[in-house]
């Protein structure tokens, strides 16, 4: 097991292009500085994929998506950092230098890689019991053929059969070495008390569960008895690599048809699944049998946002499962539902009928979500009036999960229609339950930060808990501006003033990372973000990474310079002018290269710092500074000319100071707020004393600052 190295790494990040990179997925346009296509994590019709070669950066407007090249390879193709690294050298023809673990990165590897590995050879040894062996044959693929599963299928979904016999894989698999543990762990093979041990699976057909990115990270084994004492599947237990709420069956092999056509279909198992399948309809997904979860939800939300749940028209559950699907429109999504004819389920219809008959049943009775449960619900209430009301208040109470305003309205309309309602008597009722929503929410909230507060070091003193929490949330808005600042510029000069007073007053020139740090450590502030915290380390390690790099940057730009020259002067030396005429151009010459160079390094000294980040393996701080450093106008298709960026640029030294000032303010009214509480709720008067005095000193101090902040220049000044 190997990691990549540091400086591989770099290489890597520094040879791909954005552009180049997209370009493999997304079919790009030139516009102005920028490029823009269909956006490949969402469907859409008109572009608004924005893809910025100057900053190395894509994002979607629509959806949002997007990242550094790394960053894009993994949310598109949902590759772990290793794996798109990978991706991006061989792209690059870059050659691989890596390093063996430390001894903790392998101890944390080892247990997932193993039994990752363990999985692997436990499916091959079930594909190949299926294929090759008389028991595999004569029981398993049997049961595949009654079935009507094709071969097709059977590779595609990997299909196997465990010998009925005790400890056939176990004793295989220790036979190849593999450490028994492994086996365990991931619950292929069980020991039980007395510590004997057998093969979980034994006896029954095999169904891998694989990640989205195709590892083996579960098994569903189906018994082909019809003991109704038996459990019909048994699966994988949870482990490292397993996580049922977080997998959908199928989504492997239906992620591309997911894009293509821009829709999930919902059903319920295994053999749905693979029947929907071979009859040609590949963009199918299984929960497992239980109901859907968040995780699952925002697994299928990265591919597409439309959804059709197809039901059993017999199965009993539709009215249970009705709220399941509210979690589907919470999350932005657009839901249908697919009613199946009597006594079909998604299997036995696939089997039954022809890929175009399918294709033309689900074409012809999808129907929107709300649609299909108004439907539902008000043909059980009947003509009773109350059941009718609440039949309509349930409809509003889903109404009211959808995150898009339009949308509501839209569902408002037809719902007045459909009920014979006015609207805007649905449209009271509907903000009355948001209104509710957002109240319960609220403390929900509450309730969790102050459970995390609780964890962090308490950045505030003297303050109540949810005092404390409202305190955090304020400043947070404050600190990622000043840290979006600090990502997006780190190694920026600016010019800031100093000096005590106006006649000792000088311009220094600064970069904008020193800056805010001496900033906030000669106040004794920090970020109170701990996501914050971790993205400042890890500028400032990226800004030392770059000091390394320098030299060798300068070198390179160097020895273009050296060439550009030669090749000017060889032209000028061949032209035929006159000495004068070759001597002015000599000096045009020399100028231009020097801009050249002086240009090029500062631009990626600049781009430097954020592209790192921006590239990060850990997943929040990736995520946190590709939205800080791409800037929602920039990118747009209005502002494609470099004009924004250069203004934001050039007036970094009016606005981090400004900033920083607006930091230190909300600072201060938190502190200023906290003292208040204090003051009411003490009655010492020693005490009482004291804090009147502190009050009055912080107040004078963010009187001060708040003029500052409305004058044009400012100078930065210190909390005590
Ligand atoms: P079904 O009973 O509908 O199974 O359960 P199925 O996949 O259609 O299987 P066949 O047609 O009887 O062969 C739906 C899903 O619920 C989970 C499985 O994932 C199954 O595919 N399930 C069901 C279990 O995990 N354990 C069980 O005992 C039953
Ligand atoms: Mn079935």
């Amino acid at each position: 097991m190997k990691r990549i190295d540091q400086e591989t790494v770099r290489r890597i990040l520094d040879t791909a292009n954005i552009v180049e990179v997209v370009s493999d997925f997304v079919s790009l346009k030139r516009r102005g500085a920028n490029y823009i296509g269909l956006c490949p994590f969402h469907n859409e019709r008109t572009p608004s994929f924005s893809v910025s070669p100057a900053r190395g950066y894509c994002k979607c407007f629509s959806c949002g998506k997007g990242g550094s090249a790394v960053g894009f390879i993994m949310e598109l193709e949902q590759m772990s950092y290793g794996e798109a690294l990978r991706y991006l050298a061989r792209k690059y023809n870059i050659e691989i230098q890596e390093h063996d673990l430390t001894p903790e990165e392998k101890d944390r590897e080892t247990a997932r890689e193993s039994m990752l590995a363990v999985n692997e050879f436990a499916q091959k040894f079930f594909e190949d019991t299926l294929a090759e062996t008389p028991e595999g044959q004569d029981v398993g693929l049997a049961y595949f053929r009654e079935r009507g599963i094709n071969d097709a299928m059977i590779k595609r979904f990997h299909l196997g059969y465990a010998p009925d016999n005790a400890t056939a894989l176990y004793d295989a698999a220790v036979a190849k070495g593999f450490d028994s543990r492994y086996l365990f762990d991931t619950g292929v093979c069980i020991r039980n008390e007395q510590g004997r041990i057998y093969d979980r699976f034994r006896g029954r057909v095999i169904y891998p569960v694989h990640s989205i990115s195709g590892k083996v990270v579960a098994f569903g084994g189906r018994t082909l008895r019809s003991d109704k004492k038996m459990a019909k599947y048994v699966n994988s237990p949870e482990s490292v690599i397993y996580s049922k709420s977080n997998q959908l069956y199928g989504l492997f092999q239906a992620k591309r048809s997911i894009v293509d056509r821009g829709k999930c279909i919902l059903v319920e198992g295994y053999m749905d699944v693979i029947s929907m399948h071979q009859s040609g309809i590949e963009n199918v997904v299984a929960s497992s049998g239980t109901s859907l979860t968040d995780g699952q939800i925002r697994l299928i939300h990265r591919f597409t946002e439309n959804v059709t749940v197809i039901y059993d028209s017999d199965a009993a559950g539709i009215k249970a499962s009705l709220r399941g699907i509210d979690m589907l429109l919470a999350e932005g999504l657009n839901v249908k539902v697919l009613l199946l004819p009597d006594g079909d389920d998604p299997d036995s219809f696939a089997q039954h009928h022809s890929a175009q008959e399918v294709e033309d049943y689900l074409a012809a009775n999808e129907t929107d979500f709300i649609a299909f449960k108004t439907k539902i619900l008000l043909d059980e209430a009947g003509g009773d009036p109350v059941r009718r009301a609440d039949v309509i208040n349930d409809i509003l109470r889903s109404i009211a999960v959808i995150p898009d305003v339009v949308k509501q309205q839209v569902y408002i309309a037809e719902c007045s229609r459909s009920l014979n309602i006015q609207e805007a008597t649905l449209g009271l009722q509907l903000s009355k339950i948001a209104a509710n929503r957002a109240e319960s929410q609220e403390k929900e909230v509450q309730r969790a930060n102050a459970v995390r507060s609780l964890e962090q070091t308490a950045p505030i003193e003297h303050t109540t808990e949810t005092e404390a929490v409202a305190g955090l949330n304020y400043l947070r808005g404050f600190e990622r501006q000043v840290l979006r600042y600090v990502v997006k510029y780190a190694l920026c000069e600016i010019g800031v003033v100093t000096g005590a007073d106006a006649y000792s007053e000088q311009i220094e020139s600064i970069n904008v990372l020193d800056f805010v740090r001496t900033e906030m450590s000669a106040d004794g502030l920090e970020f109170n973000d701990p996501l914050h915290r971790r993205v400042m380390e890890m500028v400032v390690e990226a800004a030392a990474a770059w000091a390394g790099e320098y030299p060798d940057v300068c070198r390179k730009y160097e020895a273009m310079r050296e060439e550009r020259m030669k090749a000017g002067l060889q032209e000028l030396r061949e032209s035929g002018l006159t000495v004068s005429a070759i001597n002015a151009r000599e000096a045009a010459l020399r100028e231009e290269c020097d801009r050249f160079v002086h240009e090029s390094i500062d631009n990626e000294s600049l781009e430097y710092v954020s592209r790192t980040l921006c590239s990060s393996p850990d997943d929040d701080v990736r995520r946190l500074c590709t939205e800080l450093s791409i800037d929602r106008y920039q990118l747009s298709k209005v502002h494609t000319k470099h004009t924004k960026i250069e203004s934001e640029r050039e007036c970094l030294s009016r606005f981090v100071p400004r900033a920083i000032l607006e930091f230190k303010c909300a600072t201060l009214e938190v502190m200023l707020r906290s003292i208040q509480k204090e003051l009411c709720s003490t009655s010492d008067s020693e005490q009482q004393n004291s804090l009147i005095i502190r009050l009055k000193e912080l107040k004078e101090l963010h009187a001060e600052f708040a003029r500052e902040l409305g004058d044009r220049t400012i100078t930065p000044r210190k909390i005590n």
